[in-house]
């Protein structure tokens, strides 16, 4: 698959119609697009590209800057393990290098099964739980081999699938705001009165000569 399914099209233009100008739900289809094939194709960005009215190289130009967006194929599970500096004092390049042991793989490097790719990454936000990783976005703390070891085989095993979506899935409960509980939002071309951040540069003094 790579365009948009009949479904995730519906899904599309539900997103595309909470923003007053189309471009706005880029980074939003992107996100859909990667969750329909686990990375985002170029076929499903000439298909965004279309939807919301800008170039494909617009669109490959906001996927590209995004690290979470994938250009290519990743495992089921995008294994990251963080090397900063917390967690690199507290073991995050032992851990690194065990899991790449573990899984048979280089960092950036997928398994043959297709299930896991392996990712060195900086800060995580989670410094105070040093060494910690993340798998497809979802925090592991405090990791020990042994704890990347029992991760790994539960994930394998699926054990964790109420846990752990396969990549892309960012949330299973998906947003749906009725019609009569939107924040009024129209088209720029049809709004009575053009919002005040339209002008925001025109405000005295903003960026002018003087
Ligand atoms: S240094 Fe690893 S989470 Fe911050």
């Amino acid at each position: 698959m790579a365009r948009f399914s009949p479904e995730h099209l519906e899904t599309a233009r539900e997103i595309i119609a909470r923003y007053p100008r189309p471009k706005s739900a880029l980074i939003p289809l992107l996100h859909l697009a990667q969750e329909q094939d686990g990375y985002v194709t170029d076929d499903a960005m000439r298909h965004i590209a279309e939807l919301v009215g800008v170039t494909p190289a617009e669109v490959l130009g906001t996927c590209s800057f995004y690290e979470m967006f994938k250009l290519h194929p990743v495992g089921t599970y995008l294994v990251n393990v963080c090397t900063n500096i917390s967690c690199m004092l507290c073991g995050g390049e032992e851990l690194l290098a065990h899991a790449s042991e573990r899984l048979g793989v280089a960092p950036g490097g997928t398994t043959p099964d297709g299930r896991f790719t392996l990712e060195e990454v900086e800060c995580i936000a989670a410094c105070t739980e040093a060494p910690c990783l993340q798998v497809n976005y979802r925090y592991v703390t405090n990791v020990t081999n042994d704890d990347f070891d029992r991760l790994i085989d539960d994930l394998a095993a699926g054990k964790l699938d109420h846990e752990v979506p396969p990549h892309g899935t960012l949330a299973r409960v998906r947003q749906h705001i009725p019609a009569d509980r939107t924040a009024g939002i129209v088209p720029v071309a049809e709004a009575a009165v053009e919002p005040a951040w339209m002008h925001a540069n025109e405000a005295p003094g903003a960026g002018g000569d003087a």
